[in-house]
């Protein structure tokens, strides 16, 4: 046999970038180089990546939130390992194997709280896919299918994938686009607004309504930006009303990120559909899954013919379901939701006492571990003249500097939180602990600082970031 991957890995390590150039998406390389990005990474483990001479890299991007466990977790490696192991069979497609089923049930059992009963029935009918996008073109489906309608409401800023189901339900320009023609019958409407919820609801041809109970960008949800804080009971409300289901995407802020086991926890909603992926994969085999009640997930299989109408072949494949239930067994057996809940409190009650040193951070909101920090135009003239100017060019920028600096001089990942906003968004693993918290607070603290002076660094670099940008503009 002569496919060694260990030796494959060490003869061809460096040659990370200049593959993705030529075989890949080299405009990725190229932004990857303009912001300080363009490490090669040897190893991973827990909060922790490691370039070959050892250095250490603080991981608070989580690969867009699936580390919640941490990479590289042991008990999950052992599971695939062990699974590898057993020889199973795999993919029969014509059978119904153990692990999906097994799977089918945990999800079930972290769906529903038994001590509150859902009068419309439990969440325990699963579907797995392969990804967060996935999943929530499975929604909408099983929304259609079940109500007979085929309209879809999101909200304003939502983000849910960006396969054209998803796509179309993510009201983003950045992101649609250049792809229209959009799925027909989606509309928007503005978290918090709920007389506009209810005129499009009253229109009676709305199948669900998909809220991301803490929004991917920006983070946000009620009870932050003026949002009343019973928006979604009240959407919820609304939606039962006027017989459309309420639909929580729960990808990136579900399965402890929040410091609960689901987001809509926060609210005590009870939506009809739950989409989850991400951390469920624990980090190591991508697996999405939508879990909803019996009676709405048979108006999709609703015969013998249709037993298969919405499938996917790689979905129950045994290694995502292994690391689905070890994923969930160590969220259990750590404690890790919990751990979520107050590592993410630490987090904030420390930048929330930054705000108190550095004026530029305006807010700091978020619940668990999904944290955005908020920058603001700095009072002194000379640097709001140019913050002004920054912005003028291209809005989230100034974060876009935070984020190279957090890199380039303390090695810690960070990401912006989305297009056009002054926002940073930090999704560390639950198990980080005092030291990462503390080298997190200490290099914001250091490159806020250097803000301060005009002549600091991190103006510098905005100031040839405003003149590339502008290059690019003129062609
Ligand atoms: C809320 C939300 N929904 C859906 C998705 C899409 O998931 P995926 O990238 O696995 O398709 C994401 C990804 O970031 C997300 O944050």
């Amino acid at each position: 046999m002569s496919f060694d991957i260990k030796s494959l890995v060490a003869a061809r390590f460096g040659e990370n970038y200049a593959l993705h150039e030529k075989y890949l998406n080299s405009t990725l390389v190229k932004v990857l180089r303009t912001i300080g990005f363009d490490k090669c990474y040897a190893r991973a483990e827990g909060c922790y990546l490691y370039d070959a001479a050892g250095n250490d890299y603080l991981d608070f991007l989580s690969g867009y939130g699936v580390y919640g466990v941490g990479r590289n977790h042991p008990a999950i490696k052992q599971a695939v390992h062990d699974a590898l192991d057993l020889d199973l069979s795999n993919m029969v497609q014509m059978d119904c194997a153990l692990l999906s089923g097994l799977l089918g049930e945990a999800v079930a059992q972290i769906a529903n709280d038994p001590a509150a009963p859902s009068p419309l029935g439990a969440r325990e009918a699963s579907f797995f896919g392969n990804s967060g996008t996935e999943v929530n073109e499975a929604a909408i489906k099983f929304a259609r299918a079940h109500t007979r309608r085929d309209r879809v409401l999101s909200l304003n800023g939502s983000y849910h994938g960006l396969s054209y189901g998803s796509l179309s339900i993510t009201q983003n320009n950045n992101f649609q686009s250049g792809f229209g023609p959009l799925l027909p019958g989606v509309g928007y409407v503005p978290l918090g607004d709920i007389a506009a919820l209810e005129t499009e609801l009253a229109k009676g041809d709305v199948a669900a309504l998909i809220v991301e109970p803490v929004q991917g960008k920006g983070v946000h949800f009620p009870g932050t930006g003026g949002v009343d804080a019973d928006y979604y009971q009240r959407a919820q409300a609304l939606c039962r009303k006027h017989g459309a289901l309420f639909v929580c995407d729960e990808v990136q802020c579900g399965l402890g990120r929040t410091g609960k086991m689901f987001a809509f926890e926060h609210w005590g909603l009870d939506p009809d559909i739950i989409t989850m992926a991400k951390t469920l994969s624990g980090g190591l085999v991508p697996v999405g899954a939508i879990t909803t009640r019996r009676a709405i997930y048979q108006s999709v299989y609703s015969n013998m013919e249709r037993c298969v109408v919405h499938s996917s072949t790689f979905g129950r494949n045994n290694l995502a379901m292994v690391c689905g239930l070890a994923t969930l067994a160590v969220l259990r057996d750590e404690k890790l939701v919990e751990r979520s809940a107050e590592r993410g409190e630490q987090l904030m009650t420390a930048l929330r006492d930054l705000q108190k040193k550095h004026e530029m951070i305006k807010e700091v909101r978020g619940k668990g571990c999904m944290i955005a920090i908020e920058f603001q135009k700095p009072s002194s003239l000379l640097l709001r003249t140019a913050w002004a100017m920054f912005d003028k060019v291209n809005k989230g920028l100034f974060p876009e500097t935070i984020v190279h600096f957090l890199m380039k001089d303390h090695r810690v990942l960070t990401q912006v939180a989305g297009h056009n906003m002054d926002v940073i968004k930090i999704l560390p693993p639950y198990v980080i602990g005092d030291r990462e918290i503390e080298r997190f607070i200490n290099a914001l603290d250091a490159v806020l600082t250097d803000c301060r002076s005009p002549f600091g660094s991190v103006w510098s670099f905005a100031g040839n970031l405003v003149k590339h940008a502008l290059a690019v503009k003129k062609g």
